[in-house]
């Protein structure tokens, strides 16, 4: 009846409450360049859209369990650079294979055989597998506790692979996009069943609120 108080909660069950309510969440698979240069790869689905003027994203990084930052986190504070990729199906092994906690300095992008191309705006290659690609540069890091921070980053350029953006119209094709969200833990959704909602003027509201019904 009256809730569950987050303020009593321990973190690892609001982790818990949060991952498996807001849902699905779309996955951001990283790209990043280490010191070496060496490609890293990693996803992050405490990511979302939330401008398109400036064209912002954001990245909830969180440390590591011994409080340092992630690689990609490293990294992009150094360069100031990264290309997020939308997740598909075709992509989802490939995705997860790259959440190997492999040791700092080996490269997912190597481990897993993924292929890269050159992108434009920044230095940081982007995956050739990948359906969309966002080049973007960081424009605000924000801390939140020791543990975690939000990331927000400027999109530069977009690349789509052929066939998935009607251009004249600048939509998207669901059909072919395929893209995947998760769930909590280990669990993902596919996003095959849409169905569309007109949204209404406050006139063809009233309007069709009046309508005699049958
Ligand atoms: C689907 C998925 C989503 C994830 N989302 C996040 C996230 O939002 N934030 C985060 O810090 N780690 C997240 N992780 C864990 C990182 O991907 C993982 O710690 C990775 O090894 C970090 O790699 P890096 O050290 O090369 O940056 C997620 C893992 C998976 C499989």
């Amino acid at each position: 009846m009256s809730g569950i108080s987050f303020r009593e909660l321990d973190p690892r069950d609001r982790y818990k409450l949060l991952c498996g309510v807001v849902v699905p969440r779309p996955i951001a698979l990283v790209t990043t360049l280490d010191e070496n240069g060496k490609v890293n790869a990693a996803p992050f689905s405490f990511f979302n859209v939330f401008s398109e003027d400036p064209p912002l994203i954001v990245l909830g990084l969180q440390h590591k369990a011994d409080g340092g930052p992630k690689d990609t986190t490293r990294n992009i504070h150094r360069s100031g650079q990264f290309v997020v990729h939308m997740v598909d199906e075709a992509l989802a092994a490939t995705m997860n294979d790259c959440a190997v906690d492999f040791p700092s300095g080996s490269s997912e992008v190597e481990a897993t055989g993924l292929k890269t191309l050159p992108s434009v705006d920044v230095s940081v290659p982007r995956l050739a597998a990948a359906p969309f690609a966002l080049e973007c540069r960081q424009h605000v890091a924000l801390a939140f506790g020791l543990g975690r921070e939000l990331l927000v980053g400027e999109v530069l350029r977009l690349h789509a692979r052929e066939g998935l953006i009607d251009e004249a119209r600048m939509y998207v094709d669901y059909d072919v996009y395929q893209p995947i969200g998760r769930l909590f833990g280990n669990l993902y959704a596919t996003q095959r069943e849409t169905f569309a909602l007109t949204r209404e003027s406050h006139a063809q509201w009233l309007a069709r609120s009046e309508a005699p019904s049958d």
